[in-house]
């Protein structure tokens, strides 16, 4: 062993308290940037407690993506994350491991691959249009807008729809029950992930009973879509080759031995996509209206480049439109570098590792911050600045003009475990802003409270209202 190497216990960190540790300095609601508070205080690679269990946090680009690359045989999720999410009933890709994750990422990133996005490309401008009559209907109204809540509704209804063909249309009903069950589980998996005990092993909170119910109220749905879907196959053979949503593809897929997929496997990715495609898209875009409200240029520039790739109800063409909008992509990319909806990523080694000359114990909880990179001036110049020009700027092989280093852009995470869902929320994302500047202008309210950072697993913003004007009257 060299004894010149350090271990976790020599790493620079908060100070804490016996036994609580730094429990009492984390609020979880605002747990990312606390933690990037403390890199400004100790550096890239420091420690802290969660009672009397250490963690690592992670946040220079080269160490991050070399984690990220190394799953999944050197790194997993943090176990905390398989167990929290087995005892929830979601035993989908995201939570899995080793070769049980294997056989489920490719069953999802089948499902959601280009072909199938093609197909699904109907679905996605009904509910766009579906959006665009709801905020007609608030321009004709004057009415003031949470627009994070409005684009739940649109990522739900599309979600829904594509997960399993079922239109929940939340979009044109107030309150719905699938929402309101979905909505109590991403701020109790981040409470239990980062709990120092598992109290609700042994004593329920109202809150925990409330995550039971809305738990069994969504398997059940889940349960009776898949039998649904069963039953239609088998009366049409021909979904098997031209699957209408993501259930389809996945009853009608085959692992690498030709075999189908379980009940088990299907309910638990179905449950999974449901999840993780809901609130990243919505809060993702609701940032992005946060950025346009306050720089009315990027309306201006959507608008400018979508009007001849939309119909005059500001639905795009085809889905190859969306590959031309450059300036709007940028925008989107824009948002995720500086308000990334996933800003940590909750990791464990699987073996002993060396991270920075720092040996770090198989099973230690490694928190990556994914959202530092983004945030340097050393990788992006004028960091702070929301400037989609960035992304514009012809790149030679010479390198960039002025500092721009894309591989410290990690909103989609990295390696072999990248996020799937990238396409198809690219192409919301496109489809939302395409028709929203072609349509409308938003401004903002100034309500009671500012715009803050709210983090429950997924991050979004709070109180950001805006009101909408019609840009014109087509169709509405
Ligand atoms: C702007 C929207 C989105 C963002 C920012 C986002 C971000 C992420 C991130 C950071 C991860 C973890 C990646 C890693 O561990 O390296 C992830 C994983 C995942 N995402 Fe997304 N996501 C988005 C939308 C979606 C959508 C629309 C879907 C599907 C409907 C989806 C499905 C998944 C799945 C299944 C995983 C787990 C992959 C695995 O563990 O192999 N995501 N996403």
């Amino acid at each position: 062993m060299d004894l010149h190497s350090r271990s976790v216990k020599d790493l620079p960190g908060p100070k804490g308290l016996p036994l609580l540790g730094n429990l009492h300095e984390v609020d979880l609601k605002k747990l990312h940037r606390i933690l990037e508070d403390w890199v400004n205080m100790y550096g890239p690679l420091y420690k802290f407690r969660l009672g009397t269990h250490p963690v690592v946090v992670v946040a220079d680009t080269e160490n991050v993506q070399q984690i990220l690359r190394q799953r999944p045989n050197i790194y997993r999720r943090l176990g905390a994350i398989e167990t929290v999410f087995l005892e929830m009933g979601i035993t989908g890709v995201f939570s899995a491991e080793g070769n049980d994750w294997k056989r489920q990422r490719r069953l999802t990133a089948h499902a959601l691959d280009a072909i199938h996005l093609r197909e699904f490309f109907p679905i996605l401008l009904r509910v766009t249009e579906r959006l665009r009559k709801r905020w007609m209907m608030h321009a004709d109204s004057g009415a003031t807008v949470d627009i994070q809540q409005d684009l739940m509704r649109y990522t739900v209804d599309v979600t829904t729809n594509l997960a399993f063909g079922y239109d929940m249309n939340t979009l044109e009903k107030e309150g719905d029950v699938i929402q309101d069950h979905l909505q109590k589980i991403f701020p109790m998996i981040n409470r239990r992930i980062n709990s120092p005990f598992p109290y609700w092993r042994y004593l329920k909170l109202p809150a925990d009973h409330a995550l039971d119910a809305a738990l069994k109220a969504i398997q059940q749905a889940i349960a009776s879509f898949v039998s649904q879907g069963r039953v239609r196959l088998a009366a049409n053979p021909d979904l098997l080759t031209h699957p209408t949503n993501l259930l389809e593809v996945m009853l009608s897929a085959r692992d690498e031995n030709g075999g189908v997929f379980s009940d088990v496997d299907i309910h638990g990715n179905v449950m999974t996509l449901l999840l993780a495609g809901e609130d990243t898209t919505a809060n993702t875009l609701a940032w992005t209206a946060n950025y346009m409200v306050n720089q009315p240029e990027i309306q201006t520039g959507v608008q400018t480049e979508v009007s001849s790739l939309v119909s005059p109800t500001g639905m795009l063409h085809s889905i190859q439109n969306a590959d031309k909008m450059e300036y709007s992509e940028a925008v989107a990319n824009e948002t995720l570098r500086l308000k990334p909806v996933a800003p940590i990523l909750f990791l464990e080694p699987m073996q002993d590792v060396t991270l920075s000359g720092v040996t770090v114990e198989k099973g230690t909880s490694i928190f990556l911050l994914t959202m530092h990179g983004g945030l340097q001036d050393s990788n992006f110049q004028e960091a702070s600045q929301f400037n989609p020009g960035r992304w514009l700027q012809p790149t030679t092989t010479s390198g960039c003009p002025f500092n721009h280093t894309p591989k410290a852009f990690l909103p989609f995470g990295g390696g072999p475990r990248f996020c799937p869902g990238r396409q198809l929320a690219m192409v919301e994302m496109k489809m939302v802003m395409a028709m929203l500047c072609s349509q409308f202008e938003i401004v903002k309210v100034d309500g009671p409270k500012p715009v803050t950072e709210l983090f429950s697993f997924t991050m979004m913003p709070q109180n950001l209202l805006v009101r909408f004007k019609a840009r014109n009257r087509t169709g509405a």
